[in-house]
């Protein structure tokens, strides 16, 4: 093991310095994601069953439409996505997991259900005026860089039908400084990130400023470089969410806090549920 290179890349770097590694498309990483997305019990990957659950009922009564032509962003393995297509929206779910992508068609076709499901980058999406709404649910908005988060906003708006919302979640950003993680590490050979034997460093960093956090995981492995993953998450309160869905030209919006049970930093009093609207 390099200890100097370790002591370095364990300082807090600057501001969006990139990781080595992305988690989302790792085909390892991907498969443990799955199999979290999947239980119906954590609040991780996404949000436990009954969460979901009231979060499907929630986005019905604000669309309050039926037949909806619905575009679920970052869809994952089609938890929501299925839900609404039982409740007889129509539904595109986008994601650039294939693992998620792959189960979720599986699970299309054994419930004779007609979602389209896409592989592929949001970032990249280039359609006017077909859907209403779009969601993009489980804090996702937060964790992309401002670049990536302002040409995904305007994707969205271009996307939108006039007059169609923008249904996101963001957490909030009342006490900051509590959301920070403490030092933590783990061994394992067939864990999280590595189906072999890996040491995982973490740790938390907070940009008060800026109102980010980076949570940084540090994987080093025998004979392999130090891989890094970094997730800048960013904090929202009404007046940021308004100056940067004013940008986009989102006028109309209306925020709503406590939404969902819980205490964690991603539920409860700690997240803002936003819808967006279009011009008609
Ligand atoms: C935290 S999970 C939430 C999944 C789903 N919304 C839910 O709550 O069950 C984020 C999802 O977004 C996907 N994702 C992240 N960035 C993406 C991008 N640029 N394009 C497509 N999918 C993306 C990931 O693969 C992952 O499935």
């Amino acid at each position: 093991m390099n200890l100097y290179k370790l002591l370095k890349e364990s300082q807090k770097p600057e501001i969006y310095t990139p990781g080595t590694s992305v988690m989302w498309t790792d085909e390892h990483i991907s498969k443990k994601l799955l199999e979290i997305h999947l239980n119906p019990d954590l609040d991780l990957a996404s949000r436990r069953e009954s969460t979901i659950n009231k979060t499907v009922k929630w986005i019905d009564s604000v669309a309050g439409e039926k037949n909806l032509d619905i575009l679920d962003l970052g869809c994952g393995p089609g938890l929501y996505s299925k839900r609404f297509a039982k409740s007889g929206h129509k539904v595109t779910g986008i994601d650039f997991s294939k693992n998620s992508i792959d189960y979720a068609i599986k699970e299309n076709i054994s419930d004779g259900l007609d979602v389209n499901y896409r592989h592929g980058n949001y970032l990249e999406l280039d359609e006017n005026e077909k859907y209403n709404p779009v969601i993009l649910i489980f804090t996702d908005l937060g964790v992309l860089l401002p670049d990536e988060r302002e040409l995904l906003l305007s994707k969205i708006y271009k996307s939108l039908k006039p007059g169609g919302i923008f249904i996101f979640d963001v957490i909030n950003d009342k006490n900051i400084n509590s959301k920070v993680s403490p030092k933590n590490w783990e061994v394992s050979d067939n864990g999280f990130w590595r189906n072999s034997p890996y040491m995982t460093l973490s740790n938390s960093f907070i940009y008060l400023e800026e109102k980010v956090i980076l949570f940084q995981h540090l994987i080093h492995q025998e004979e392999c470089n130090l891989e890094t993953y970094r997730f800048w998450t960013h904090f929202f309160s009404h007046a940021d969410l308004d100056s940067m869905l004013n940008e986009h030209e989102f006028y109309e919006r209306e925020y709503f806090e406590n939404v969902l049970p819980g205490y964690d930093m991603w539920s409860g009093d700690n997240v803002t549920f936003c819808v967006a609207k279009k011009r008609s």
